[in-house]
């Protein structure tokens, strides 16, 4: 009998796998993310940078913005971010976990708003065993977020 791995696991695998399709010509530091919906689907993204350096997109806001184009933004349950430097080969390595970036935890926190529930986030490297567990609430405390608009969270 094969037991289904934990989706701590799944969603690391599924994030180095979007690694792989970054695109990040300028840092050269490849970052992949997978979000987990409530059915058990797993929606990837990876880092797309741009000459305009600003403009570059995070893996974990791609793989959040893929699902909400989906229709599934509310349906969001927990992420898992992976990253890593390339070699000149254009292979990322890494064991060091990579969190979230700032602007990142604020568009996760839209999903959860939306979901009306925290998220869990996974963070670990490209490579190697070493994962962290935190909470998007711990990672984004007061956060700005419908409320301070005057609304109430909604699922559409
Ligand atoms: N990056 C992400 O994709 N997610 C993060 O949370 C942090 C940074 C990307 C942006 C850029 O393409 C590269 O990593 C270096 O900053």
């Amino acid at each position: 009998m094969t037991l289904a791995a934990p989706n701590s696991e799944r969603l690391i695998a599924a994030a180095r796998a979007a690694a792989a399709n970054a695109y990040a010509p300028y840092s050269r530091f490849a970052v992949g993310a997978a979000v987990l919906l409530t059915d058990g689907a797993i929606i990837t993204g990876a880092n797309v940078e741009n000459a305009s350096y600003g403009l570059s997109l995070c893996a974990e806001t791609v793989a959040v913005a893929t699902a909400s184009a989906a229709g599934r933004l509310a349906d969001v349950v927990a992420i898992g971010v992976v990253g890593g430097m390339m070699d000149a080969a254009g292979i990322a390595h890494g064991t060091e976990p990579i969190r979230p970036c700032g602007r990142c935890r604020q568009v996760l926190n839209e999903a959860a708003q939306a979901g009306g529930r925290d998220l869990t986030v996974w963070c670990a490297g490209l490579d190697g065993d070493r994962m962290e567990e935190h909470r998007l609430s711990t990672l984004l405390p007061h956060v700005f977020g419908p409320a301070d608009l005057g609304l109430t969270p909604t699922r559409g």
